[in-house]
């Protein structure tokens, strides 16, 4: 397997991915209504063959296979924990429309050509080179095929981010809170730029605001938060509080999210869609150094 995003898979391949497992399974922390919405805007037939990009444990795999039941869904992620849980998850749900592959999207041998729609719900945003990556997905679409994905707006909009990471860091503004490649697409226009460059077109990004949904109580909440990237790089730094101190700052923060449903925390994203010209024209994936389409 071909890798170039080796931080990124060591990362989805530990603790990070064993954190998200557990809120995936508990409580998808990328609460359902972005997710409808990123299903809505994607307009799966039912006979469409979709790839859906860092599928994680496949929650949107596993929608859009049931709102293709002719067709088929490729879910593609670097975790092969992730992946593991994904595909129990399709087995019990009794799919036989979808299957799985371990690869970096960035430079994963997609098939060329193949897939109507590509959607990505969150995995989109940790390619080192994201022209390349999304380059790929183009070649995987057919021509006039789609793409739509959701990923996080700036930082400081996004106080499921900004709240446990300001606890653990008193007196800090959100702009200086560290940065997170979670945030990598947040500029618009830069985005918009990635996705031209990368060879797609009818670009539009729309704001979309939608909370996210961390468990049921502010102390579950928190054990989340000890397992993400960000934190758990917080607590290894030297100066960084004890894991015991740091719960008790996220579970004060997080405290007033508690409502009827657990912590919901709210959360600003994009909604993008795209689209492969029509043409099939060869493009920037070529110069990308993989065969063309
Ligand atoms: C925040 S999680 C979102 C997972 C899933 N889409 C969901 O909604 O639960 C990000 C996912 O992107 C995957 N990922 C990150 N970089 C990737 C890459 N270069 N190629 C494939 N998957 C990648 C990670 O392994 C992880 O599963």
């Amino acid at each position: 397997m071909h890798i170039v995003n080796t931080d990124q898979a060591e990362a989805w391949n530990g603790p990070e991915a064993v954190n998200w497992a557990g809120l995936s399974e508990r409580d998808a922390p990328v609460n359902g209504a972005l997710t409808r919405t990123l299903l809505a805007a994607a307009r799966i037939g039912s006979g469409d063959r979709i790839l859906d990009v860092g599928c994680g444990t496949g929650e949107t795999t596993r929608l859009a296979a049931r709102l293709a039941p002719r067709g088929r869904v490729l879910g593609v992620d670097l975790s092969a924990l992730l992946l593991d849980h994904a595909r129990s998850a399709a087995v019990a749900a009794g799919l036989a429309n979808v299957e799985f592959a371990q690869g970096d999207v960035q430079v994963h041998p997609l098939p060329g050509s193949t897939f109507d729609i590509a959607i990505s719900q969150f995995g989109v945003m940790f390619f080192a080179d994201p022209v390349a990556a999304f380059a790929n997905v183009r070649y995987a679409l057919r021509s006039g095929g789609r793409l739509a994905f959701v990923c996080p707006r700036d930082m400081s909009e996004n106080a499921w981010y900004v709240t446990p990471m300001s606890a653990l860091h008193p007196g800090r503004s959100a702009d200086q809170l560290p940065a997170s490649a979670m945030f990598s697409l947040a500029d618009a226009a830069r985005l918009t730029g990635v996705l031209e460059r990368a060879g797609l077109t009818d670009i539009h990004t729309r704001p979309v605001d939608a909370p996210m949904a961390f468990g049921p109580d502010a102390g579950a909440a928190a054990d989340g938060f000890l397992g993400s990237g960000p934190v758990l790089a917080v607590l290894q730094r030297a100066d960084g509080p004890p894991p015991e101190v740091a719960r008790q700052l996220l579970v004060e923060a997080l405290r007033p999210y508690e409502g009827p449903d657990g912590v919901r925390i709210p959360g600003a994203h994009w909604l993008v869609t795209a689209t492969r010209p029509v043409d099939g024209h060869r493009g920037p994936r070529d110069s990308a150094g993989v065969a063309g389409g």
